[in-house]
C-alpha cells in the first residue's frame, strides 16, 4: 500500500526480555503450526482448511499485545477464525501460551505488521476487526506513524463485510480525539454510540487486557469505540 498518509514502517520494539526455555519451545514448535503463511491469500480455506466457499467468518486483531483479548474472543466463538497480528516477539509468545493452554484451534498468528496481512485478505472477508490501545505517538510530528490514518482505515473498510464491526480502544486523550477525527472522516463506517455510556463503559464482550488494567490503575480513562461497516 503506497498511501502517502501513512508511513509504511514498523516502529517500536520487536523483542524485549530473553525467552525462557518453554517460551522458546512455543516459538519453535507451535508458531510454525499456527502462523499465517508468508505468501498467498489469507482466507478461511488456506488458514483453517475449510472447504472452499464454506469458509468460517474471519476476525482480525491488530497489535494484540500479550494476546489476552484475542484468546478470549477466540474462545467465545470457536466456529469463527481469528487472525492476530503483532510484531513484538514476547507478545507473540504470550498469545501462543493462550493457544496452547486453552486448546484454541481457531487462531492464526502473523508476527509482523498487520498491514501485510490486511492487504492479502480477500475483500469483504472480515466480520470483526480490533485495534486496541494502538501506540499513541502523541507528538503531532509523529502523527503519520499512528496506525489510525486514512490509508489503513480505508484498507480495513475494504476488507470488512457490510454490517461488520470495527472496534477501537484507547486510554490516550490525543489518540482518542485523533481516532474520532479519522473515523469521522471515513465514509465507510458509522459510530454506534447512542449515549456517553456506550464509549465510557467497557462492553461485556470486550475483555480487559493487562495493558488496559494498568492504564486504569494509574488513573487513565479508557474510551471504547464501536463502528459499523456500512
Ligand atoms: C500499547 S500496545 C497494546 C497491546 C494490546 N492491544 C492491548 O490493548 O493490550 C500496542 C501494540 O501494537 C503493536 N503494533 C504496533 N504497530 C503495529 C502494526 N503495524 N501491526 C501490528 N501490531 C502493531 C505493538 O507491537 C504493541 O504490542
Amino acid at each position: 500500500m503506497n498511501d502517502p498518509s501513512t508511513i509504511r514502517r514498523l516502529y517500536g520494539r520487536r523483542q524485549g526480555h530473553k525467552l525462557r526455555q518453554g517460551q522458546a519451545a512455543l516459538v519453535e514448535d507451535l508458531l510454525p503450526r499456527v502462523a499465517v503463511p508468508e505468501a498467498g491469500p489469507v482466507d478461511a480455506a488456506t488458514l483453517f482448511g475449510d472447504p472452499a466457499g464454506q469458509g468460517r467468518p474471519l476476525e482480525l486483531e491488530i497489535g494484540f499485545g500479550a494476546g489476552e483479548h484475542l484468546a478470549a474472543q477466540a474462545a467465545m466463538r470457536p466456529d469463527h477464525g481469528f487472525i492476530g497480528c503483532e510484531p513484538f516477539l514476547n507478545g507473540v509468545v504470550g498469545a501462543l501460551g493462550h493457544v496452547e493452554r486453552e486448546g484454541l484451534e481457531n487462531v492464526r498468528i502473523h508476527m509482523g505488521d498487520a498491514l501485510d496481512v490486511l492487504e492479502r485478505l480477500p475483500d469483504a472477508s472480515l466480520t470483526r476487526a480490533w485495534l486496541l490501545h494502538p501506540d499513541p505517538w502523541p507528538k503531532a510530528r509523529h502523527a503519520k506513524r499512528r496506525f489510525m490514518n486514512s490509508g489503513p482505515i480505508a484498507l480495513i473498510a475494504r476488507k470488512m463485510k457490510p454490517g461488520g464491526e470495527f472496534r477501537f480502544g484507547t486510554d490516550h486523550p490525543v489518540y482518542c480525539r485523533w481516532g474520532m477525527m479519522v473515523m469521522g472522516q471515513s465514509p465507510d463506517f458509522v459510530w454506534q454510540a447512542e449515549t456517553p455510556r456506550d464509549f465510557l463503559e467497557r462492553p461485556a464482550d470486550w475483555p480487559e487486557t493487562r495493558y488496559e488494567a494498568k492504564a486504569r490503575r494509574i488513573g487513565h480513562e479508557v474510551w471504547y469505540f464501536r463502528y459499523r461497516r456500512l
